[in-house]
């Protein structure tokens, strides 16, 4: 009893009350098929403020599901899925959509660039989707993009850059919105080693210095062997590692 009251309190009276940014509750995503897939099975996750955590595991675990359902981009077959404390599930896609565009950066897996715009066309859309200045939204852009390391790169379409580079310009759309909360598909991926490395100190920098809070799913050793904390996805089950 008091150890219960203690757990509930402590943390209040220390000032040190988690901030949930991210919650899975109970989650299952069943793929209808035949057979149909249970991609995500059951899954409770908690990902606070601040968090740097990696999502890892092999081809067709769930990672990329598990993603989607935490940007709100799918919904699960059952259980619930909360963004800063909102229960995603019962809100309008105009209502999700706000949401994403206020309090997440999402990197695909895929990049999602759009072919008919520039690399910093493509790295401010968001800012100017959500209402921004459209001088604004380009110094971020052209920021996000230098950040990335691709200044010498701006007015290049998707086609005329390398997979790498395109992942990068991925990268900087969503910095550009600076966001509390990135959700990263294999973020390294398609990077040369120096650049993945670049690229990693660059999400520890936000994430020390900006207390941005990172999910992301990778094969990279160099960036797992740098979180806090590693999740693994077995067969749609997820396992705290550290
Ligand atoms: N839209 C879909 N319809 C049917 N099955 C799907 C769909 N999306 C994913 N799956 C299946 O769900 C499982 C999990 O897929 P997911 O893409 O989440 O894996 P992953 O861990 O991201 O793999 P990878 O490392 O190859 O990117 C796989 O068996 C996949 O075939
Ligand atoms: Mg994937």
């Amino acid at each position: 009893m008091l150890t219960a009251f203690l757990a509930a309190t402590l943390p209040l009276m220390t000032g040190m009350a988690k901030e949930l940014v991210l919650e899975f509750e109970n989650v299952e995503k069943i793929f209808p098929g035949s057979p149909p897939v249970r991609a995500v099975n059951k899954v409770f996750l908690q990902i606070q403020r601040g968090d740097f955590a990696a999502l890892i595991g092999p081809s067709g675990s769930g990672k990329s599901t598990m993603l989607n359902l935490a940007a709100g981009l799918d919904l699960p077959t059952s259980g619930r899925v909360k963004i800063a404390g909102r229960d995603l599930q019962g809100q309008s896609q105009q209502e999700l959509c706000r949401l994403r565009r206020q309090s997440l950066g999402f990197v695909f897996q895929s990049f999602n660039l759009f072919p008919v715009l520039t690399a910093v066309e493509n790295a401010e859309y968001t800012c100017v989707m959500r209402g921004e200045k459209q001088s604004l939204a380009r110094a971020k852009a052209v920021a996000a993009l230098e950040a990335v390391g691709l200044a010498d790169k701006l007015h290049r379409y998707p086609t005329q850059l390398s997979g790498g580079q395109q992942q990068r310009v991925a990268v900087a759309r969503a910095l550009a919105t600076e966001p509390k909360f990135i959700l990263a598909d294999e973020p390294t991926a398609n990077l040369d080693s120096k650049t993945a490395a670049q690229l990693i100190e660059l999400f520890e920098d936000l994430n020390k210095k900006m207390q941005v809070t990172f999910l992301f799913s990778t094969h990279d050793h160099n960036l797992v062997s740098r979180v806090r904390r590693q999740l693994e996805m077995r067969d749609g089950e997820l396992h705290e590692l550290s």
